[in-house]
């Protein structure tokens, strides 16, 4: 997923783009790139593949005074990374970013190549601000241009130009995340493509809804308008105080965001009771509660998906609700049956998935009702769902997620004690609050325990292979710890069902696999006899399981005990922070970039 920054004001417009686009850093990108209208209110553009610090040291040599700039840092989706590649893309006084694909570009490229058009680079990105330009050429007002140009393009994007000539800039959208900002107090105003780029720069923040043209302009007191296609003012707008705070110093004494983001965990699970029970929550909650459905369609990507299926568990346990829980990208394809008394739950930590998105489209316009359980407020999930409970993990920055998926599942878990009579009693909220307490409190105690587990995971580190298995409420977990270890050690680890081991993969299992173990009190003999297979098979046998099981302790090579007592069905969580302390040091001694692996984006706009 690309980052893109644009901002107008009375200076520094440049130093403001690039600020927020470190920002955006940690969504992963090979490239960068700013346009600007300088002092002499000419057009300038500078972009460099690499690192946002490559274009900062070319940036530097310039003696810059811009009100007026636009930024971007490009994840690759078409044409190859290099310099002429990369974005902003300009042509006769205007300069364009973009992020999402145009999925008709090849065509609308022969068209304009047949009419004479000169492309400078491969992407489909270029193609908008062509056909812009040669509208312009056609005698089109810029405004017109663009939206002619929008009606065109067909895929999920978002575009923003700089008019050279006045430093103007235009935004609109088609099913990409967008937003706005203004801060009254030093009249600038700015556009980005993720709510964390403006923090701290902002005091108001606008979410433009698709086909709203948004129009930051200088010299007037109106600094932002927001327009329909027709040109008529648009509504179609979320504005909010924005209350997300950038402190430079992020990391604090972390090495990795990854790190302070596990360290964060019990902290935000003692407070989402409070949320939720006695705080703003309540009224989310509430109206999650009143919706009415008979069966519960669950639908999410990667971690998401697995928080999903732990949610599963709940609602079918606790409140005999049948649910399917589904991978979106699958489900949005499959024509699933899905009936008008049925919800479409959907959890996702950016709120701007591609896959995700499209299920809960799917649901929409088959009638479901729609419910979230997402982080970023504001976001396109958060607008699209007829209602929305916050997961209250606050920025999450590492690629990996892991404090979104604590808050999912446990955000999960309230809504489904919401469905429960018993929920109306103080009593039962303030039980449940002291279980998330507790749940706080052995997680506090396992961060302690670092340094023992940092030791386990330099021992397998460099094994070959790894499985993560897991029976019942602890399968979910198996699949997530196997996912964090793929993604930040880049090493082959699976997640599986402990009891399907040997229907093959065991055929798998010699001394240069590890199998992480989890053997929770739930299934607790069944898990122990599936780690006896490995155990015969000579697997290097990693177990997490309860404290001064000596039978469990002798079997294992390496043995993490837990103490699970009066956690119940909060215990996945617990013993999902072994996992994810586990992949963090495995990786740590691996050496890999821990907060922006090869390969991913933080979040997957794209299909
Ligand atoms: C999790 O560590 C990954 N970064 C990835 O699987 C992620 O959970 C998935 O892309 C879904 O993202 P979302 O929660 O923002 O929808």
């Amino acid at each position: 997923m690309c980052g893109i920054v644009g901002h107008l004001g009375p200076q520094n417009s440049v130093e403001s783009v690039i600020e927020g686009l470190k920002r955006l850093e940690y969504r992963g990108y090979d490239s960068a790139g700013v346009s600007f209208v300088d002092e002499t209110n000419h057009l300038k553009v500078f972009k460099k593949t690499g690192k946002i610090e490559n274009l900062q040291k070319i940036l530097e040599e310039q003696n810059i005074s811009a009100r007026s700039c636009i930024g971007h840092t490009r994840w690759a989706t078409h044409g190859e990374v290099n310099d002429t590649n990369s974005h902003p893309h300009s042509k006769n006084e205007l300069s364009l970013v973009h992020n999402g694909i145009i999925e008709n570009a090849s065509e609308l490229r022969d068209g304009l190549l047949k009419k004479g058009y000169e492309f400078n680079s491969k992407t489909d990105s270029e193609v908008f601000l062509a056909l812009v330009v040669d509208h312009v050429e056609n005698g089109f007002e810029l405004i017109d241009a663009i939206i002619a140009t929008y009606k065109i393009v067909k895929g999920h994007s978002a575009f923003v130009i700089l008019n050279g000539k006045t430093g103007e800039i235009f935004a609109i959208k088609s099913g990409a995340p967008l937003v706005c900002g203004i801060n009254t107090v030093s009249s600038e105003v700015l556009v980005s493509s993720d709510p964390y780029a403006l923090a701290g720069m902002v005091d108001k923040i606008y979410f433009p809804e698709d086909k709203v043209l948004c129009h930051l302009s200088v010299g007037n007191t109106n600094l932002l308008n927001f327009y329909e296609l027709d040109k008529e003012k648009s509504k179609r707008y979320l504005s909010k105080k924005q209350d997300m705070v950038h402190d430079p110093a992020d990391k604090g004494d972390f090495e990795h965001f990854m790190l302070k983001e596990i360290h964060e965990q019990p902290e935000l699970i003692r407070s989402l009771t409070q949320f939720y029970f006695q705080g703003e929550g309540r009224d989310s909650l509430e109206k999650a509660r009143q919706m009415d459905f008979s069966k519960v369609h669950i639908t999410a990507c990667g971690t998401a998906y697995y928080a999903g299926l732990v949610v599963r568990d709940y609602l079918e346990k606790f409140n005999k609700i049948s649910c399917s829980p589904e991978l979106a990208s699958e489900f949005r394809y499959r024509e699933p049956l899905i009936k008008p008394n049925e919800l479409g739950l959907f959890i996702s930590q950016s709120g701007e998935t591609a896959d995700t998105l499209a299920a809960q489209a799917l649901c929409k316009e088959a009638g479901l009702k729609t419910l979230s359980l997402v982080n970023v407020e504001g976001s396109t999930l958060f607008r699209d769902c007829t209602e929305n409970l916050l997961i209250r993990a606050g920025v999450e920055i590492g690629v990996a997620s892991t404090k979104a998926f604590t808050q999912q599942v446990l955000t999960g878990r309230i809504f489904s004690a919401s469905l429960n009579e018993e929920f109306q009693n103080e009593s039962f909220k303030v039980e449940m609050t002291k279980k998330f307490a507790l749940l706080a409190q052995r997680v506090d105690e396992l961060l302690a325990r670092s340094e023992e587990i940092k030791e386990v995971a330099e021992s397998i580190y460099n094994y070959e292979g790894f499985f993560f298995t897991g029976r019942g409420v602890y399968f979910p977990v198996a699949l997530e710890g196997a996912l964090k270890l793929k993604e930040i050690a880049y090493v082959h680890a699976e997640g599986y069902a402990a009891g399907e081991l040997k229907h093959g993969p065991i055929a798998l299992i010699d001394e240069q696999k590890v199998n992480i173990a989890i053997v929770g009190p739930e299934l607790f003999e069944k898990a122990l006899s599936n780690v006896q297979e490995i155990k015969a098979r000579k697997g290097v046998i990693v177990t997490i399981g309860p404290r001064g099981n000596k039978e469990a302790e002798e079997l294992s090579d390496y043995y993490i005990p837990l103490d699970f007592e009066g956690l119940d069905e909060l215990s996945p969580l617990y013993v999902n922070v072994v996992n994810q302390l586990l992949s963090y040091y495995m990786a740590k001694f691996k050496g890999t970039d821990i907060d922006k692996p090869r390969n991913l984006a933080k979040s997957v706009t794209v299909e």
